[in-house]
């Protein structure tokens, strides 16, 4: 049995994993938005994050996987329509104007796990948002975005590999949003 060691820990986060229908719309989205001279994020890679785990051994793992399994929250539908510019993280992204009630729950649901599994959960308010480009300056010439509709129907845990190209995300387990 693996002893929970530095080498066991993982870099994980909880996220809405896209399905190939919106990836592709969040894809167009993105290449709308920047244009071509400005590097996206690879399209296997865009997700939103819920919450943040960060590095952690394999017992906080298998207790955030059944803290997130008796979580109980109806599917709600999502409207990503506006994006933006963060000036330290230097990100461009796309988010909805519009948080739905559903969305905080589970988020809140997270955070709540987390504290149970001994982690701090991040006290920053939650802004939820689709990463489409990093090491950005700004955002030139900013035009209204076609809306993203995403259905959300489930939600993953996913672990953030680095690897000599960059960093590539895994989805390791997924629960059914149901009710
Ligand atoms: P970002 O897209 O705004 O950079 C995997 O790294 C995911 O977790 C990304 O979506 C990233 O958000 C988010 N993330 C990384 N570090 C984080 C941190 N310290 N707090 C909150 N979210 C973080």
């Amino acid at each position: 049995m693996p002893s929970d060691t530095t080498e066991s820990r993982q870099r994980l986060f909880f996220a809405l994993w896209p399905d190939d229908e919106v990836r592709v719309a969040l894809e167009a989205t993105g290449k709308s938005l920047l244009g071509k001279r400005i590097k996206r994020l690879p399209a296997a890679n865009l997700h939103l994050t819920l919450a943040f785990a960060g590095s952690v051994t394999g017992s906080v793992r298998r207790c955030l996987e059944s803290a997130a399994g008796n979580i109980r929250q109806a599917p709600f539908d999502l409207t990503l329509d506006q994006s933006g510019h963060w000036h330290r993280p230097r990100i461009a992204w796309i988010g909805p104007t519009h948080t739905p009630p559903g969305l905080w729950s589970l988020v809140g649901d997270l955070r709540a796990a987390f504290e149970t599994c001994g982690l701090q959960a991040d006290t920053r308010p939650y802004q939820p948002h689709v990463t489409l480009a990093r090491k950005i300056s700004r955002l030139e010439n900013p035009a209204p975005i076609t809306p993203v509709s995403w259905s959300i129907r489930s939600f993953s845990l996913v672990a953030s590999v680095t690897d000599p190209r960059g960093a590539r995300y895994e989805q390791l387990v997924s629960w059914t949003l149901e009710g």
